[in-house]
Formats: structure tokens, C-alpha cells, sequence
């Protein structure tokens, strides 16, 4: 995970797994892990479908620290994908 403006690494995220033969849905398991910033130490745990191209939207089941507790969602898109076997690179709004 890393923010926009400096590229400076904020924490680590999570996995994805193919959820269909279909349609390229992912099925995500994110435990977005802050390790900089306000947030250093707390955690937000995503978990949910998202199909890569479109707006994904992503329930926020949990959190710790800050985030304990939390409830919300996410919209997220691709931004780049300069290897799409291995690296995207997503954008995350989280309402919280
Ligand atoms: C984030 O928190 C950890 C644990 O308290 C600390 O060791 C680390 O130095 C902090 N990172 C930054 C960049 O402040």
C-alpha cells in the first residue's frame, strides 16, 4: 500500500484468489496493515469479490487499533497494471 503523493510505503495488504471461471471476479482477503503515519500499528481487514477493471466495491469487516471494531466499505479501482500476473497497482477510498 502505498500514498499517492510521495510513494512513501504506508504497510502491506493482503491475497486474492480466482472466484470464477467466468468473469475474472477475485475473491480478496485484505489485512491492510499500517506501519507508517497516524495509523502506524492499526489494522483493517477487507473481505469481499471484486471483479479488476471495474469499481470495486469492499466491505470493511474489522479492524484493530484505530480501527477496532470498524464497519464500512471501500472503493477501489486499477489505476496501472504494469505486470498484471504480479503487480497492480489499485486506488482505495475507505469509508470507515
Ligand atoms: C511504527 O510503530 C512501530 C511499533 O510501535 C515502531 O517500531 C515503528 O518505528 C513505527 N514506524 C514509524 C515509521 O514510525
Amino acid at each position: 500500500m502505498v500514498e499517492d503523493h510521495s510513494r512513501r510505503l504506508l504497510g502491506r495488504a493482503g491475497l486474492s484468489v480466482g472466484a470464477s471461471l467466468s468473469d475474472g471476479a477475485l475473491l480478496t482477503v485484505f489485512d491492510f496493515v499500517f506501519t507508517d503515519g497516524p495509523y502506524n500499528g492499526s489494522s483493517l481487514a477487507l473481505l469481499g469479490r471484486a471483479v479488476l477493471g471495474t469499481v470495486m466495491e469492499r466491505p470493511i469487516v474489522s479492524g484493530t487499533g484505530a480501527f477496532r471494531m470498524a464497519r464500512g466499505y471501500t472503493l477501489s479501482k486499477m489505476v496501472a497494471s504494469p505486470d498484471p500476473n504480479s503487480l497492480l497497482v489499485l486506488e482505495y477510498d475507505a469509508y470507515i
